[in-house]
C-alpha cells in the first residue's frame, strides 16, 4: 500500500508490491477460495497472527534498544492484542478509557505478564474522568502522558489518590514534534511548546509530582527518520533543561508511533539513523509507541463486486473528445468501512488479485499476459449513498458482479475506523 493522491489513475502494475512469501502466499490462496464458497457475498478479513509476531520480532531486531507499546487504536483485535502480549516484550499504548480497560485483561490474562504491571502507557494527553479513575483504583499504567497544566494538575490529583502505591505512573511531558517532513502533523492539537515546558516542569515538582519521561508523536507519513531524529534532538533538550534546573531526572524517552512500513533496505538505515540520535545517557530508557509498523501486512480484506455500471468517458487529456471504455464496479465494503484512511490520509488501496469462479488470479497472472489481457479503467466505489465513498481508478480486467477483488496490507487503521453508516455489515474475521 502507498500513500498518494486518489486522483491519480494508479496502475496496478506499479502497485502490486506484494511481500507475502510463496508458501504462506499459497495458503492464503486456498484460504480465500474457500471462503469465498462459504461466505457467498460478504466481505471477510483473514488475519495472520503469526505476520503479527513477525513484525515485532522485526521491530525488536531493528530496534533492539526501544521497547515497544503497541498502540491499540490501530487496531484493537482480542487476538492481534494477546498475540502480542504473549511475545512477553510488547507493551500497550491506550487512549481511552475502554482501551485501558481492555489492555489490562489482555495483559492480566497473559500468561508472559510481568509482575509488576509496568505494561501500558497512556498516551492521550487528555483522559476521561473514568480513565482516571481506572487509575486511581488499581489499573496500573506505567505512564499517564500531559502537555498542558490543567491536565498536570488533574493527574497529580489520580496519583495521590491511587490506592495502590506501587501502582503509580509516572507522568511524561509530551513535547511538539519536528514537523519538516512529515505529511500528517499533530502539533495543532498535542504537544507542549518549548516555552512551554520548563514552566510545566517547574509546575510538576511544585505539585510534588515529577516528570520523568518526554514523548513526542510525529503522526503518520514521516517520509524519512528526520522528524524523529530532530524530535529525539528536542527531546534531549527537555532532559539537559530538567537536569540544569535541578527539577528532575528524566528516565524515559518516548518516540511514539509513526514508524513507516517500507522496504527492509530503507528501514536499516533508518533505524541506524534512530539509534545514531538516541542519548546514551545511562539511565534513559528508550520505548515506542508502533501501530502500524505491527500489523498492516498482517490482514488481507476480500470484497464482493455487489453491481457494475458502464460509464462512457471523455479523454480529456487527449482533448480530442474520444470516448474510453471505463467501469464502475459498486463493492461491499467501502470508505465508510473498512477503506476510512482514502479520505482521512489519502492512502491507496489498490487490490493485488480479483477471485472469477472461486479462482483467485493475482494481478500479476493479468500483467504478464500483457497485451492479450485488456485492462480497463475501473472506479471502484463502496455500498453506501454517499459520492464520496469512493476507493480510487484502478486499471483492471474486467469484472462480473460475483466477482471478488482481494486488498492486502489490511490491518492498520482499517476495522478501528470502520463506521454503520448504511447499517452495512463489518466484514467477517478469519484468523490463521
Ligand atoms: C500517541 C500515538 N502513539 C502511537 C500512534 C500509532 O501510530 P502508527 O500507527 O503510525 O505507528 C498514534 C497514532 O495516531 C498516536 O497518536
Amino acid at each position: 500500500m502507498t500513500e498518494a493522491s486518489t486522483e491519480s489513475h494508479q496502475s496496478v502494475a506499479a502497485l502490486d508490491t506484494s511481500s507475502i512469501h510463496r508458501d504462506a502466499e499459497e495458503r492464503l490462496v486456498h484460504r480465500i477460495e474457500e471462503l469465498v464458497r462459504k461466505e457467498q457475498e460478504h466481505s471477510f478479513y483473514i488475519v495472520d497472527l503469526q505476520d503479527v509476531r513477525n513484525r515485532a520480532a522485526f521491530f525488536k531486531s531493528l530496534f533492539p534498544q526501544i521497547t515497544p507499546f503497541y498502540a491499540l487504536k490501530c487496531n484493537s483485535d482480542l487476538h492481534v492484542l494477546r498475540a502480542l502480549a504473549e511475545l512477553g516484550y510488547v507493551g500497550f499504548e491506550v487512549s481511552s478509557a475502554d482501551e485501558l480497560e481492555l489492555a489490562r485483561d489482555v495483559m492480566l490474562s497473559s500468561p508472559m505478564r510481568s509482575t509488576e504491571l509496568r505494561d501500558i502507557v497512556f498516551s492521550n494527553p487528555y483522559k476521561s474522568s473514568r480513565a482516571l479513575e481506572l487509575v486511581e483504583s488499581g489499573c496500573a499504567v506505567r505512564a499517564l502522558v500531559v502537555d498542558s497544566a490543567d491536565e498536570l494538575r488533574r493527574v497529580s490529583g489520580t496519583i495521590r489518590r491511587c490506592r495502590t502505591e506501587g501502582a503509580r505512573p509516572e507522568v511524561h511531558l509530551r513535547i511538539a514534534s519536528d514537523e519538516t517532513c512529515v505529511e500528517f502533523p499533530m502539533n495543532s492539537k498535542f504537544g507542549a511548546r518549548p516555552d512551554e515546558v520548563l514552566p510545566l516542569l517547574q509546575l510538576a515538582s511544585e505539585l510534588g509530582t515529577a516528570i520523568t519521561g518526554v514523548s513526542f508523536h510525529v503522526g503518520s507519513g514521516a517520509s524519512g527518520s528526520a522528524a524523529f531524529t530532530r524530535s529525539i534532538h528536542r527531546a534531549t533538550k527537555v532532559c539537559e533543561l530538567a537536569r540544569q534546573h535541578g527539577l528532575t531526572l528524566i528516565r524515559t524517552l518516548n518516540l511514539g508511533g509513526g514508524f513507516p512500513c517500507i522496504e527492509t533496505s530503507l528501514l536499516h538505515a533508518f533505524a541506524r539513523d534512530i539509534h545514531d540520535s538516541l542519548p546514551n545517557q545511562l539511565g534513559v530508557g528508550v520505548i515506542a509507541e508502533p501501530g502500524r509498523f505491527i500489523v498492516e501486512s498482517s490482514h488481507t480484506l476480500v470484497v464482493q463486486v455487489i453491481g457494475r455500471r458502464r460509464a462512457k468517458s471523455v479523454q480529456s487529456a487527449h482533448g480530442d473528445g474520444v470516448m474510453d471504455d471505463h467501469w464502475q464496479y459498486y463493492m461491499g465494503d467501502g470508505m465508510y468501512g473498512s477503506f476510512m484512511d482514502v479520505a482521512l490520509q489519502k492512502v491507496v488501496f489498490a487490490p493485488c488479485a480479483v477471485v472469477k469462479g472461486g479462482t483467485v488470479l493475482h494481478m500479476r497472472s493479468f500483467i504478464a499476459r500483457g497485451g492479450s489481457f485488456a485492462l480497463y479503467k475501473s472506479t471502484l466505489w463502496g455500498p453506501t449513498c454517499d459520492s464520496i465513498d469512493c476507493i480510487g481508478t484502478f486499471e483492471l480486467p474486467a469484472l462480473s458482479v460475483g466477482d471478488w477483488l482481494v486488498f492486502e496490507r489490511m490491518g492498520a487503521y482499517t476495522r478501528s475506523l470502520t463506521t454503520s453508516f448504511n447499517s452495512i455489515r463489518k466484514p467477517t474475521v478469519y484468523y490463521q
